[in-house]
């Protein structure tokens, strides 16, 4: 695998294959079998697969969150080694926001509701780093997982409403054997909080209503910040002390 940190570097690289289909995946690191599945399909469908990543301090609602953001490079490498992925793009924060951050995407509608509501400006953040990475990397496809869903909306939102000339495919969640979604957070829960958080994806794949899922959850201990049912799922932000997690499922795989 071929580790690129300037922009330049990667221009000359892409132009060399310029008939060639490639494949993005974007990533803040800490990689785990959810990113590696999106690596997976990417080599599949794809002549070259690009993996980038960046901890992207602007989607961050506190600089606590972004300091204690679990970074891993040299097994991350390995992992991406070991799933045959062909470049890694690894920018610095002075490559990717030379502007100092002033130039930044808002979305101003869903980006609002849901995880934007209870985190505002993370979007922002989200959708100004993927175009800058979409437009550096210039992919015919990138994978997102629906782990994120709300994120993997805005960025097929803003992929039509700005006509990039790409297609952005999203990829089914992956998830430990006990039903927890994986994510780069989880190594954060301690033992105790890592048994409890299994709860979260079983009461959200119940047959029961949102408000009483709700109530199971705080009588738990779980702090929520929704329970909702939309777009044809079934969406969840739930608390375990300082750690949040999110999942969601398909509401026709559970009715
Ligand atoms: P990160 O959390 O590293 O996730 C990178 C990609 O992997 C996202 O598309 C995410 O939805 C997907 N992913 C994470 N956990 C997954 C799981 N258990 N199953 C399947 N896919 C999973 O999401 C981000 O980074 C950032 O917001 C980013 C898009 C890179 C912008 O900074």
């Amino acid at each position: 695998m071929n580790i690129v940190t300037d922009i330049r570097a990667w221009q000359s690289i892409r132009e060399n294959c310029a008939t060639k289909k490639i494949g993005f995946i974007p990533t803040m690191g800490y990689l785990h079998a959810g990113h590696a599945s999106l690596c997976e399909r990417a080599r599949r469908e794809n002549d070259i697969t690009v993996v980038s990543i960046f901890v992207n301090p602007p989607q961050f609602n506190q600089s606590k969150d972004f300091n204690l953001y679990p970074r891993a490079i040299e097994e991350d490498i390995a992992l991406l080694t070991s799933h045959r992925v062909d470049y890694l793009f690894l920018p610095d924060e002075q490559t990717m926001y030379h502007d100092h951050y002033e130039v930044q995407v808002t979305e101003n509608a869903l980006s609002k509701e849901l995880e934007g509501a209870y985190r505002p400006g993370h979007f922002n953040g989200v959708l100004t780093i993927v175009l800058k990475l979409l437009n550096i990397i210039q992919p015919l496809h990138a994978y997102f997982g629906e782990k994120d869903y709300q994120q993997f909306m805005l960025i097929k939102k803003m992929v039509s409403a700005l006509f990039l000339p790409l297609h952005i495919i999203g990829c089914e969640t992956i998830r430990a054997e006990d039903g927890l979604a994986l994510s780069s957070r989880n190594v954060r829960l301690n033992a105790m909080q890592r048994e409890k958080a299994a709860h979260f994806p079983k009461l959200l794949h119940s047959d029961l209503s949102p408000a009483k899922i709700t109530e199971q959850l705080q009588s738990l201990g779980f702090k929520v910040d929704y329970i909702v049912e939309q777009w044809g799922r079934r969406l969840g932000a739930v608390w375990l002390d300082e750690i949040r997690l999110i999942d969601n499922m398909l509401l026709r795989t559970i009715r």
